[in-house]
């Protein structure tokens, strides 16, 4: 089934509420002095395909037309922003907190609080305030590029069957996600030096 087939007329409001989101994060100040990082690496969006959020709304029990998946999921619509440094990560949500055209409806930070597979992200559920698009709900998720590289591979796993040495795997990916954050942190504090350096020296 295509998204079309299934989403029907909420598929055109899907796809206007992505490039909006996709639009509205390009204009975050993403300019960086030539030393620097780009806050911002890049942005990836997809509208969730009929067959994962069908698969979804079966697991929980639920109808799986599209009136009930626009009900009772707020992921049809997803963004992902793939930043340098974990400082940046909460720098842009604060700056999505402020727009009067999305309304934040809930945060779940797992770089503060890590899943306990190690995933760190941290995630927006949003709805859109402006009218034509109104009440439409999107998932944005932030996180490093590091961990963004990580949880490629960690996805990996859920779609495996019969993994052999799964727990060798789980816990040599719980350990790779904690030493990816103490790398992260480390990152920032160069950066935060080299920085501190150039000031001193310009
Ligand atoms: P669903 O997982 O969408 O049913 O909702 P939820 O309420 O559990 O939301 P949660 O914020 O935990 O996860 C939403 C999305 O984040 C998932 O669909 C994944 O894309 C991503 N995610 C969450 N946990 C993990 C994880 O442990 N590993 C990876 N690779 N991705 C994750
Ligand atoms: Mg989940």
């Amino acid at each position: 089934m295509t998204p079309e087939e299934y989403y029907g007329a909420a598929f055109p409001l899907l796809k206007q509420g992505e490039s909006y989101l996709k639009e509205l994060i390009e204009t975050y100040p993403n300019i960086c002095g030539k030393d620097e990082l780009q806050p911002i690496l890049y942005i990836k969006t997809r509208i969730k395909t009929p067959e994962s959020m069908m698969e979804k709304l079966r697991k929980r029990g639920l109808r799986e037309d599209v009136h009930t998946a626009l009900q009772n999921t707020h992921d049809a619509i997803g963004i992902r922003i793939i930043c340098s440094f974990v400082e940046e990560v909460y720098r842009i949500a604060d700056w999505l907190e402020k727009r009067e055209d999305i309304r934040m409806i809930e945060k779940k930070d797992y770089i503060s609080y890590p899943k306990s597979n190690g995933y760190r992200s941290l995630h927006l559920i949003i709805r859109f305030a402006e009218k034509d698009l109104k009440d439409i709900a999107a998932e944005i998720q932030l996180r490093t590029i590091a961990i963004d590289f990580w949880a490629a591979l960690e996805h990996q796993m859920k779609y495996k069957r019969n993994v052999q040495h799964e727990e060798t795997i789980r816990n040599e990916l719980k350990r790779c996600a904690d030493e990816i954050a103490s790398v992260d942190l480390s990152m920032q504090t160069i950066r935060e030096l080299l920085q501190s350096d150039i000031w001193e020296y310009e």
